[in-house]
């Protein structure tokens, strides 16, 4: 099967993980990824966080899937210049470097630019240009914290909390991503590269627009009704943290199942959609809230919202959150158990759908990762194991039209 970025170049100077997820995605659907590193060291996520001695830490196999690895020190003149070549022949170079760190190894994008007129820069900073912190190294926290995800995230009585899923990192990548493949379009109507940039601030921010929405709903009225405050507690004027409410129109939370005094995942979301309220009454041997005025519309329910969850909870109570959804399924209530990751790992519909997939690597036997989430009809994407440090350097050099002797002078000179 031909896979749609075949035939495209990309020179991946990323490390740790806003992009290395974004260069693994492309080369999931076809692109020659090849990973650019410092010779003896590589991507610092190759040693962090081990879980077998020596060997590449899954930090590092589960990011970068798909590609090449070519080390290279491009501090030196003869990296440089493999580097420039390099340029010279691909469509793509992504970096995640601190602010500066490419002008100052001598590639800025006017430079690259220069050298291939028609090659997308693609980068990943934390603040966007100009902005009063474009000056800052940033990981994923400090983005969650500064993109608005953590002053509305937890629960109203406790510190501004981070998420553990990577709205940071991973999902910049996933909008450097577009944004490539947005100016690979543009190249293709102007015959011109372009420079393509995303802050992490702003991928988080991107994300909670509706938090921003929440922001003038409460400027204007004072209260959100769908907030666990509402109508018992106070609100300030800015956006509160909500806790597990639903974030929409429809009223939600995570309620305990049978066993949730020993089990810490014995839950399951629970969402009160309009139309199944007469079933949900029903499920639950109430059927006297489905005309009682106190109950009967989203609005008369939500000042008793907690009592309602209350006797929901006491309905799922000899229920485990399987039982329970199994149940509530039929009632066509959006609901989910909490899933553990040893659930999410092991779960067989994830395993035939290929977003979980074990694959090979050298050094460490095989491993689980997170494989393509993105399904197509015509493409399935081939999830391989990463690339051990520099596996590909001789290679790509001789792709270059590097002769033997080259390579090995370059490799005496330590340049790669
Ligand atoms: N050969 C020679 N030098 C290399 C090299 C190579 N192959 N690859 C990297 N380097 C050098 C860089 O040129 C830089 O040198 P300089 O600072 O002397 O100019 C140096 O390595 C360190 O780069 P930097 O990216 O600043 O690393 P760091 O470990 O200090 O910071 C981050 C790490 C992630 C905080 C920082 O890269 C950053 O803020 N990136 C942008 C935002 C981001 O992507 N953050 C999250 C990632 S998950």
């Amino acid at each position: 099967m031909s896979k749609p970025l075949e035939g495209i170049k990309i020179i991946d100077f990323t490390h740790v993980q806003a992009g290395p997820a974004c260069t693994q995605l492309l080369a999931w659907f076809g692109a020659d990824v090849i990973k650019v590193e410092r010779p003896g060291s590589g991507d610092v996520t190759r040693s962090q966080l081990r879980d077998i001695p020596d060997a590449d830490a899954l930090y590092f196999t589960m990011l970068n899937s798909n590609k090449r690895s070519l080390t290279l020190d491009t501090k030196t003149q003869e990296g440089k210049e493999v580097l420039e070549k390099l340029v010279r022949e691909s469509d793509v170079l992504v970096e995640n470097f601190g602010p500066g760190a490419l002008d100052r190894m001598g590639f800025s994008w006017e430079r690259l630019n220069e050298l291939n007129p028609k090659l997308i820069m693609a980068s990943v900073k934390g603040f966007s240009d100009g902005h009063h912190y474009d000056d800052l190294k940033v990981y994923e926290n400090v983005a969650q914290c500064a993109g608005g995800a953590a002053s509305t995230t937890g629960f109203w009585d406790g510190p501004p909390t981070v998420s553990a899923a990577a709205l940071g990192d991973s999902n910049t990548g996933m909008h450097l991503a577009i944004g490539i493949l947005t100016a690979i379009i543009g190249r293709g109507q102007t015959g011109r590269g372009q420079k393509v940039a995303v802050s992490m601030q702003d991928s988080v921010i991107n994300l909670c627009r509706v938090k921003l929405r929440d922001q003038q709903r409460l400027d204007r009225v004072g209260y959100l009704e769908e907030y666990p405050q509402y109508p018992h507690g106070e609100f300030s004027d800015v956006v509160p943290r909500g806790g597990n409410a639903g974030g929409g129109g429809q009223p939600g939370w995570v309620l305990k199942c049978k066993g949730w005094e020993t089990d810490p995942n014995a839950y399951i979301y629970f969402t009160i959609q309009g139309h199944a309220w007469e079933p949900i009454c029903r499920a639950l041997g109430k059927p006297e809230w489905i005309s009682d005025p106190n109950y009967a519309t989203a609005q008369a329910r939500q000042p008793h919202i907690f009592d309602i969850f209350a006797t929901i909870e006491a309905w799922l109570a000899d229920k485990t959150k399987y039982e329970a959804v199994d149940i509530l399924r039929k009632f066509d209530i959006p609901c989910a158990p909490v899933l553990s990751m040893k659930e999410i790992a092991n779960d067989p519909s994830l395993r035939a759908s290929g977003t979980i997939v074990e694959v090979p690597h050298k050094e460490r036997g095989s491993y689980l990762t997170v494989g393509s989430p993105i399904k197509f009809s015509g493409l399935k994407p081939e999830i391989t194991g990463s690339p051990l440090l520099g596996e590909h350097t001789d290679e790509i050099l001789a792709e270059l039209g590097y002769s033997k002797d080259q390579i090995a002078n370059l490799h005496t000179s330590r340049s790669v």
